[in-house]
C-alpha cells in the first residue's frame, strides 16, 4: 500500500531454487545478489515487492551426498538449507520467503499443478529411451551425447542408458505459441545473445519431455521426491516440482497478485528450463507467463573455470573473509558492478577487487564524502552550511543534473540493467569532484567575504552527495545508511519513496554532519587476499 492506501503495482522476483546437495559459494549468492538488488530498487521505487529464493531438495544427487556423509536426505537437506538461508543473511539479502521443496506447501502445490495437467492430457504415460546424465540429473539428446562421447557435457561423468515408462509433457504442443511469446516479447529473455540462442534451439523442434521416474524400491536414491497424483510407483522428475517453487510461494490469497513474475534471475546454465519447459508448463496451465527470464554468465576465479574436481569454488568461508575484511557492501559492489551479467563470464581476481574498491569505494563514494564533511567540520563548525535557496553555481545546475542521472537509473532500473543503473550515481559523483576542483572551496574559504559561495558549494556537494547514495543503496545498504546517518537524514527505503527523496534540497541547513572514519579505507594493492579463519571453514 502506498500512502493513500491505494494498492501499488506488484513486482515479484525469483532466484533458482539450489540443490542442496552442497553448501552455497559464490554462484549461488550471485544470483541471489542480483535479485536482492532489483527487489531493493523497486521497493524504493514504491512497488509492492516480493523477493523469493529457497533451495531444491529432491534431486538424487542429494541422496547420494547424504549417503556419503553418514546421514538421511532430509537431516542433509535441513543442514544445507540452513546454510543457504545463514550465507543469505550475511550477505544482507532481503528475500521476503525461502521456500524450500520439502515443504508440504510445495508438495501440495506440485501435485495440484500435475494433476491438473494430467486432466488436460498435457502430461501422459509414454515410453522413453535415452542418455541420463546423472551428475546434472538430466537426459541429454542423441546428438548431444554422441558429440560429447557419451560424457556429460558438463561434468564429463559417463552417461548411463536408460528406458523408461514414464509420464510425458506435451511440450511439441507448446512449440508455436512460444515461439510466438518471445517474439512478440523482445524482453522475454535476456540478455539478447541468450534470447537468440533459445530462439535457435526451439527452432530446431520441441519433443515431449519426461516428467517422472519410475521408483525402484531397492533405490533409497529413486524414492526421494514427490510421488505422481494416482502412481505410487512413479515420482515427479525434480526439475518439474522445482519450477514450480514459482508458483507455491504465493499460493496463499494474499500473495497470489504477485503472478505473474516480473524476473526469474537464473544463471545462462538453467535457462533453457527456464525459457522453455517453464512457460510452456505455465500455459498448459493456463497461468500467465513470466515478464522477464535473465539468465546471467558465470563468475570464473583468477582466470580459472570453477569446479570441484580443481577445488578452486569462491565458498563461503573466503567470501566472509572478504566481507570481514572490507565490508560486505564492499563484497556485494564488486560484485554487482563487476559480475557476469551479460553474456561473458566474469573473473574473480583479488587485483581487481582492490583496484574497483579503491576507485569506485575508497576514492569515489567514500572520499566525496569526506572531503565535504571534512570542510564542513572546518568552516561551518560540522553543521550543514545554508545555501539560501541556491541549487546552481558556476554552470552547475544541480537540481537537473541529479534529476537526469536519477531518470536515466530508473528506466535502466525498469530494464535490469543494475549496474548500468548504479553508474549513474557514479556520474553524479564525478560531477561533485570535478565541481570542487573547479570551485575551489577551500581557497575562497580563505576570505571571509566569499564564505557564503562556500556555504552554496558545500551544500551542493553535499546534497549531490545524497543524491547519489540514494541510488547506491540497494547494492550498499549498510554504508549508505552509514552515510545517511553522517548527513543527518533519516530515510527508510520502503517506508520513504525514491522518488520523493530524489527531489533536490532535502538536507536541512544546521542539520550536524558527521565526519566519521573513512566509509571505505583505501586497500594496500600489496596485501596479500583474505583467507578463511580456520572456524570459518570448519563452520561452513
Ligand atoms: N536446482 C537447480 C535450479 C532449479 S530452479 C527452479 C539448480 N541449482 S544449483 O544449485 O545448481 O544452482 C544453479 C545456479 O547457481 C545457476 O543457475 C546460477 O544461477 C548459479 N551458479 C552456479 N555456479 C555459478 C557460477 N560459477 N557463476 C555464477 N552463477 C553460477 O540448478
Amino acid at each position: 500500500m502506498n500512502e493513500a492506501g491505494t494498492q501499488t503495482q506488484p513486482y515479484y522476483v525469483t532466484t533458482p531454487i539450489y540443490y542442496v546437495n552442497d553448501r552455497p559459494h559464490i554462484g549461488h549468492c550471485y544470483t541471489s545478489l542480483v535479485a536482492d538488488v532489483a527487489a531493493r530498487f523497486m521497493r524504493f521505487l514504491g512497488r509492492d515487492t516480493f523477493f523469493l529464493t529457497g533451495t531444491d531438495e529432491h534431486a538424487e544427487k542429494v541422496v547420494e551426498s547424504a549417503e556419503n556423509h553418514g546421514v538421511s536426505p532430509i537431516e542433509w537437506a535441513d543442514q544445507n538449507a540452513a546454510a543457504f538461508r545463514a550465507a543469505f543473511e550475511r550477505l544482507n539479502l532481503s528475500n521476503d520467503d525461502f521456500l524450500r521443496t520439502t515443504e508440504d506447501r510445495h508438495i501440495k502445490n506440485v501435485r495440484a499443478c500435475v494433476s491438473a495437467m494430467m486432466e488436460t492430457e498435457d502430461i501422459y504415460l509414454g515410453d522413453y529411451v535415452g542418455w541420463w546424465d546423472v551428475s546434472q540429473e538430466e537426459y541429454v539428446t542423441e546428438n548431444v551425447a554422441r558429440e560429447h562421447d557419451y560424457k556429460s557435457p558438463v561434468t564429463g561423468r559417463e552417461l548411463e542408458k536408460r528406458t523408461e515408462r514414464n509420464y510425458f509433457f506435451r511440450l511439441s504442443k507448446y512449440e508455436e505459441r512460444l515461439i510466438a511469446h518471445i517474439e512478440a516479447n523482445p524482453g522475454f529473455i535476456k540478455p539478447e545473445a541468450r534470447r537468440n540462442e533459445v530462439i535457435g534451439r526451439i527452432r530446431d523442434g520441441l519433443q515431449d519431455v519426461p516428467v517422472s521416474r519410475k521408483i525402484d524400491p531397492d533405490d533409497p536414491k529413486s524414492q526421494w521426491g514427490i510421488r505422481m497424483p494416482g502412481d505410487e510407483t512413479h515420482r515427479i522428475y525434480v526439475w518439474i516440482d522445482a519450477l514450480l517453487n514459482y508458483l507455491s510461494a504465493i499460493e496463499n490469497e494474499d500473495r497470489q497478485r504477485f503472478w505473474p513474475a516480473d524476473v526469474h534471475v537464473v544463471g545462462k546454465d538453467i535457462l533453457w528450463f527456464h525459457a522453455v519447459i517453464w512457460p510452456c508448463m505455465l500455459m498448459a496451465l493456463g497461468n500467465e507467463l513470466p515478464g522477464c527470464v535473465y539468465a546471467h554468465s558465470y563468475w570464473i576465479r583468477e582466470g580459472r573455470k570453477m569446479s570441484k574436481s580443481l577445488g578452486n569454488f569462491l565458498d563461503m568461508p573466503t567470501m566472509d573473509a572478504y566481507c570481514e575484511r572490507y565490508s560486505r557492501d564492499a563484497l556485494r559492489w564488486f560484485l554487482m558492478t563487476q559480475g557476469p551479467m551479460g553474456a561473458t563470464d566474469s573473473d574473480f581476481s583479488h587485483a581487481k577487487f582492490v583496484e574497483v574498491s579503491n576507485a569506485d569505494l575508497a576514492n569515489g563514494v567514500g572520499n566525496a564524502l569526506s572531503r565535504v564533511a571534512n570542510m564542513i567540520q572546518k568552516y561551518f563548525d560540522g553543521k550543514c552550511p545554508n545555501p539560501h535557496g541556491a541549487s546552481k553555481f558556476e554552470g552547475y545546475d544541480w537540481p537537473a543534473i541529479t534529476k537526469e542521472a536519477a531518470e536515466k537509473a530508473c528506466v535502466k532500473i525498469m530494464q535490469m540493467d543494475l549496474p548500468g543503473a548504479l553508474s549513474h550515481a557514479g556520474q553524479i559523483l564525478r560531477q561533485v569532484d570535478a565541481f570542487i576542483h573547479t570551485t575551489e572551496p577551500f581557497k575562497r574559504a580563505k576570505d571571509p567575504a566569499r564564505m557564503e559561495e562556500v556555504a552554496i558549494i558545500l551544500y551542493q556537494s553535499a546534497e549531490a552527495i545524497r543524491i547519489a547514495s540514494l541510488l547506491l543503496w540497494p547494492a550498499m545498504p549498510d554504508k549508505m545508511e552509514d552515510l545517511w546517518h553522517r548527513l543527518g537524514c533519516d530515510i527508510k527505503p520502503g517506508r520513504e519513496r525514491l522518488g520523493q527523496q530524489l527531489i533536490w534540497g532535502a538536507l536541512r541547513p544546521g542539520t550536524p554532519i558527521e565526519k566519521g572514519e573513512s566509509l571505505f579505507p583505501r586497500i594496500d594493492p600489496k596485501e596479500e587476499p583474505p583467507v578463511p579463519s580456520v572456524s570459518q571453514s570448519a563452520g561452513a
